[in-house]
């Protein structure tokens, strides 16, 4: 038995209220095991770690775990003392676990009367300890910068060039590493790859980056951190010629916070499609502006990805259109979405692809991985 009491609303309402704990509460969750010998009570986070919050051996009513037990219901004021350490325990800090219901019958708080095991516990998210990392590497190489599962990138600085003889000289003449007074900020070129994505790559060349020393060998130093992507952070992808159909949850409208239409990389929107339509992964341009018009402050919204809306930043290239968006509670659904429903759609996206050689239809999620 399982049931969501959390809400969307509600968890986003949270999130703002904690910005400066150090936890994203995601969901709560309530799970009911019965007193059956070899029942096991299993807790899971789809996304998160557990923090057990409420544990009930015993019995509080007549109806949890009844059946076939009629003449064992007479105590309905019965709570072992102690039952939220042994499931804390084996579930706080983990994806999920499990734990037989055995291992709470070490006493019986009402003898005679037949009993369930009842937690409620929450998914949290871990702000991370924001630490900037840096990524140095040769000429003619790439840079492979990467955050853990559910964090993004936040670039600090970009430099391609030298600034000392000893970094990536292995083998090469004093002539090619004397000149440390070499040094371009590449931010404006890096930042559009990697900035609020989970990894990227990027090739330290003079095609990508220019020339700023003739003769010299080169280097390229990033330095960046991982910030937690929020979880309230909703994307949708859709390939060209296709309409994304944005929509929140009742009571919530759509907040725009970016949108693209061109091509960052080569996978998505792919399948099918020449690879000369797929090469060319430095296609962006930004349409936020016209999204938030089309979408802002309502609850639902279709955007099409083509060129006569936005134009052609990459003529040959097949595109796609990202937008990223968050659905806000309006202040007076927040307080009426507490009641359980079996379970709760984050967000519900509509794509409609037309009729045309090649096009793809693409659904994706930007939460819940
Ligand atoms: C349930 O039991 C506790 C002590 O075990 C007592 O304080 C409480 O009043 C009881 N509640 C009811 C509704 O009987
Ligand atoms: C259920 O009630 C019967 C009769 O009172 C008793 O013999 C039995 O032990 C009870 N079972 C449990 C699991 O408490
Ligand atoms: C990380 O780098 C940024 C920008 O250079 C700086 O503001 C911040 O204090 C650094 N943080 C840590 C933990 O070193
Ligand atoms: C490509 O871009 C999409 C959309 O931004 C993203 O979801 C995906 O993770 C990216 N894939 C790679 C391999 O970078």
């Amino acid at each position: 038995m399982l049931s969501f009491v959390g809400s969307i609303c509600l968890a986003a309402a949270a999130l703002q209220v904690s910005a400066v704990s150090s936890y994203f509460p995601v969901s709560t969750t309530k799970v009911t095991t019965c007193d059956s010998l070899g029942n096991v009570h299993r807790l899971s986070c789809d996304y998160g770690v557990i923090t057990v919050q409420t544990v009930l051996y015993g019995r509080m009513n007549k109806e949890t775990c009844s059946e076939g037990w009629s003449d064992n219901l007479s105590d309905i004021n019965c709570s072992q003392k102690d039952s939220a350490d042994v499931l804390k325990k084996s579930c706080d800090g983990k994806t999920s676990c499990e734990v037989a219901v055995n291992a709470f019958r070490s006493s019986d708080p009402c003898l005679g009367t037949y009993k369930y095991l009842e937690s409620t516990y929450g998914c949290f998210i871990s702000a991370p300890t924001p630490s900037n990392q840096s990524s140095v590497v040769c000429e003619h190489s790439t840079a492979h910068l990467r955050c853990d599962q559910g964090q993004v990138i936040r670039l600090n600085s970009a430099s391609y060039g030298r600034r000392d003889s000893t970094t990536c000289s292995a083998g090469r003449p004093q002539s090619q590493i004397q000149n440390t007074n070499c040094e371009r900020s590449v931010v404006d070129k890096v930042a559009p790859v990697c900035n609020d994505e989970n990894s990227c790559s990027v090739r330290a060349t003079n095609t990508e980056f220019g020339d700023p020393c003739s003769g010299t060998y080169k280097y390229l130093h990033i330095s960046y951190t991982c910030v937690t992507k929020e979880p309230s952070d909703l994307s949708s992808v859709v390939c060209e010629k296709s309409t994304a159909h944005l929509r929140c949850g009742q009571g919530q409208v759509i907040l725009v916070k970016s949108a693209e239409y061109g091509r960052r990389n080569s996978s998505t929107c792919s399948a099918g499609r020449p690879q000369s339509q797929l090469q060319n992964t430095n296609c962006v341009r930004s349409v936020t502006d016209r999204v938030k018009k089309i979408c802002n402050d309502h609850s639902s919204c279709f955007v099409s990805a083509s060129n006569s809306d936005f134009g052609d930043p990459c003529y040959g290239t097949y595109k796609y259109l990202k937008v990223e968006y968050t659905c806000k509670c309006l202040a007076a659904a927040a307080l009426q979405v507490s009641t359980a429903s079996p379970s709760s759609a984050l967000s519900t996206t509509k794509v409609t692809t037309c009729y045309g050689e090649g096009n793809l239809h693409r659904l994706s999620c930007g939460w819940m991985n």
